[in-house]
């Protein structure tokens, strides 16, 4: 590490990933760093955006600076990063620069001390390889000797230019209605969103775009964003500041209010990715799916199989013979993988029994369950298993025998949220006891996909014996937990598909993604509704992530029906399943399904690596999702109509039109389904023609460029 940061020239320290610049220098009083620039390579050279005129009238320069991190104390009005509270209850921390290191353009760490308390602090910046984010977290250190409490603990502060104020993106909803694209300009103010539930939760997800409130949003306006790497309880905060500046804050939300860092602990924060696309916020998506792939590794070549799941036909009613009925249409449909999900092992007849004890239940499954699963793969399908392994019944065995794995607080009843409990996965016993149930049903039966579910939060989170003093950090023990169970499954069963799932998207962040191979967005289904969903979701989240039923029509929640094209064409967006009652479906339901199956095995390699534009959103009277073949010939468009058939065929109509994006102009593409060769200009500019009815409302179009 280089020198102890004092009065004298400014040092700036330039980071690159693909196609951005970042740019940080230290103030002149080596108090904070602060960014010089963030935008497309050779945005450093010329004077900051966020530069300010350094005159403060009733606040600190630090007030006004766009600080990337800065302590209460140093920046005692406008919003600090981190608070430290000392024995006393003191609660400033003023700190000055003690050393930088840059190993190459890729990676940056900047060191912080304060020496009153001893307290040290480690900014890491990190570009991550073949994508356009720059990964920021803060190392804490404690190097004096009274005990601390981290009161705020944020990851990074990251800082906008933004004449005009802020245009804030971001997803939002409830259970069923995850993921749903929200917008609002800030032109001064706060906007906050948080989760205390445990998991990042279905209200927001852990994710925010910011632009220019002045530049709408096109394929030329400079956007940026951030992610929250965090299973657990988060915050994310957008402060439109004076001067032309957003300023957005990050990080977990300890439960206990503040966490204790002991002399000579180190405490990392989770990650914050951060994201930047000249290309508005579908460019911006882009830089999210690659980043997503990456995270993928190598299983992103793994092919994602067309599965079945047994939830919305069979419920908690599942038994072997129902099963094995939807199992065998499946089959013929060309489906490759049978999911039996909740409802498979002793005492689960309803929502109030069976967690915990992890066993088939052989009533259910009377000759035995491994000639079930025998019989599934002799149809020629994978097999998979639902799990809640956080989950635990009352009246379960488990809890029977060990009361003291739950969350509780001593003299306190435990509140049932979905009529059951939940482990406290911070514990190793408990730990423990979920790896070592996972290992048992996987080498005791051949399944080849786990879903894994968690159904409720955590609500009286103590322990029994009560908590030492200084508290312990309850959150972070969970996600802890979680993350290396979730490793041993990567390592111990290499060959075992892992999809995430909390009551539909409750916990879909990255460390989730970076170590499951598909995630389950909603428990919504609904044509219109998944619309609206999956449109916010591809915002932040890559398709081959995104898994998709077709279900009946009209379904659980929506009852605006749709045609059985519309909700292929919908599930084929992302990971394609069927989780419809295939028992009611007649012959000619079951060959088009069949037929929809086998066009979505010839593209899915497109739609899985590919690059994803989005066409519009649900809002709009014909959207789609574009999808080019990386280094191939292909485009695959799905595209909807949401409804309004301006009365065609009835009246004399036009087709509705997708302007297709990032074409050739001057190749041709050729739909050989149809034999209608287009020009790229002419897809670029006049747009891919639907002709849409009353009953042809979606279509997937495969282009190949000659
Ligand atoms: C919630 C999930 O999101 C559903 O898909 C299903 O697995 C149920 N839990 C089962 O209890």
């Amino acid at each position: 590490m280089t020198p102890r940061g004092t009065t004298g020239p400014e040092r700036t320290w330039v980071l690159r990933t693909d196609r951005t610049t970042y740019a940080v220098r230290l103030e002149p009083g080596g108090r904070w760093a602060e960014p010089a620039a963030w935008g497309p390579h050779g945005a450093e050279t010329g004077p900051s955006p966020l530069d300010w005129s350094r005159r403060t009238h009733f606040l600190t320069p630090a007030d006004a600076a766009p600080a990337e991190y800065v302590p209460t104390g140093l920046r005692p009005f406008t919003g600090a990063d981190l608070t430290v509270r000392r024995p006393g209850g003191e609660r400033g921390t003023w700190w000055t620069c003690t050393g930088a290191a840059q190993d190459d353009e890729r990676t940056l760490r900047l060191e912080f001390t304060d020496d009153v308390t001893g307290l040290r602090g480690t900014l890491h910046y990190a570009a991550v390889p073949g994508t356009d984010v720059l990964l920021r977290w803060t190392e804490l250190t404690h190097t004096g000797s009274e005990p601390l409490h981290l009161e705020r603990l944020d990851s990074a502060a990251v800082n906008v230019p933004a004449a005009g104020g802020a245009r804030l993106t971001y997803l939002a909803g409830q259970w069923a209605q995850e993921f749903t694209r929200h917008q609002l300009d800030l032109a001064r103010g706060r906007f906050a969103m948080d989760s205390t539930q445990g998991v990042p939760g279905h209200a927001y997800a852990p994710w925010l775009a910011v632009q220019d409130a002045d530049h709408p949003d096109g394929p030329a306006t400079p956007t940026y964003g951030v992610a929250l790497e965090w299973p657990g309880n988060w915050h994310i905060t957008a402060d439109a500041e004076p001067g032309g500046a957003v300023r957005i804050r990050a990080g977990r939300l300890p439960h206990e209010g503040a966490v204790l860092l002991r002399p000579g602990d180190t405490l990392t924060t989770p990650r914050l990715a951060c994201a930047f696309s000249a290309e508005g916020l579908d460019g911006l998506s882009r830089v999210w799916h690659r980043y997503e792939r990456r995270l993928a590794g190598e299983r992103l070549h793994r092919t994602r199989k067309v599965l079945y799941n047994s939830w919305e036909a069979t419920s908690f009613d599942v038994e072997a013979d129902g099963q094995l009925e939807l199992a065998a249409v499946a089959a013929d449909l060309g489906v490759e993988l049978f999911v039996v999900d909740d409802g498979w092992f002793t005492g689960r007849h309803d929502e109030k029994g069976g967690l915990g004890d992890w066993r088939p239940d052989p009533v259910a499954f009377p000759g035995g369950f491994d000639a079930f699963i025998g019989e599934v793969r002799a149809l020629g399908m994978d097999f998979g298993l639902w799990v809640e392994p956080e989950g635990v019944s009352p009246a379960s065995r488990l809890y029977a025998e060990h009361p003291e794995w739950v969350y509780r607080v001593d003299g306190r009843p435990a509140t049932l949220v979905r009529e059951q409990l939940l482990l406290d996965l911070g514990r190793a016993d408990v730990q423990d006891f979920v790896v070592a149930t996972l290992d048992r049903l996987l080498t005791a039966h051949r399944v080849d996909y786990l879903k894994w579910d968690m159904n409720r939060p955590p609500t009286e989170r103590g322990r029994p014996g009560g908590v030492p003093a200084g508290g312990l950090d309850l959150d972070a023990a969970h996600v802890a937990g979680y993350l290396r169970v979730l490793d041993h499954l990567r390592a111990r069963h290499p060959h075992v598909t892992v999809e995430g799932c909390a009551g539909g998207g409750a916990r879909i962040e990255h460390a989730t993604l970076a170590r499951t191979d598909v995630v389950w967005p909603s428990d919504n289904t609904a044509p219109l509704d998944r619309l609206a969903v999956q449109y916010g979701y591809l915002h932040a989240h890559a398709p081959h992530t995104m898994s998709s039923w077709v279900t009946d029509a009209p379904g659980v929640f929506d009852p605006r029906p749709r045609s059985l094209a519309f909700r292929f064409v919908l599930a084929a967006a992302g990971v394609l399943g069927i989780g419809a009652d295939l028992r009611g479906w007649d012959g000619a339901r079951r060959a088009e399904a069949a037929g929809w199956i086998a066009r979505y095995k010839e593209v899915r390699d497109v739609v899985h690596h590919g690059e994803a534009r989005l066409l519009g959103g649900p809002a709009d009277a014909t959207c789609g999702v574009q999808y080019d073949e990386d280094g191939g010939p292909r485009t695959v468009v799905a595209a909807w109509s949401t409804g309004r058939l301006d009365g065609a065929p009835l009246v004399p109509g036009r087709a509705a039109r997708l302007r297709l994006r990032g074409l050739d102009p001057a190749a041709r593409y050729l739909d050989r389904a149809t034999g209608t060769a287009y020009s790229g200009a002419y897809l670029l500019h006049s747009g891919l023609p639907l002709a849409w009815s009353a009953d042809h409302d979606a279509e997937l179009v495969v282009l190949a460029r000659q």
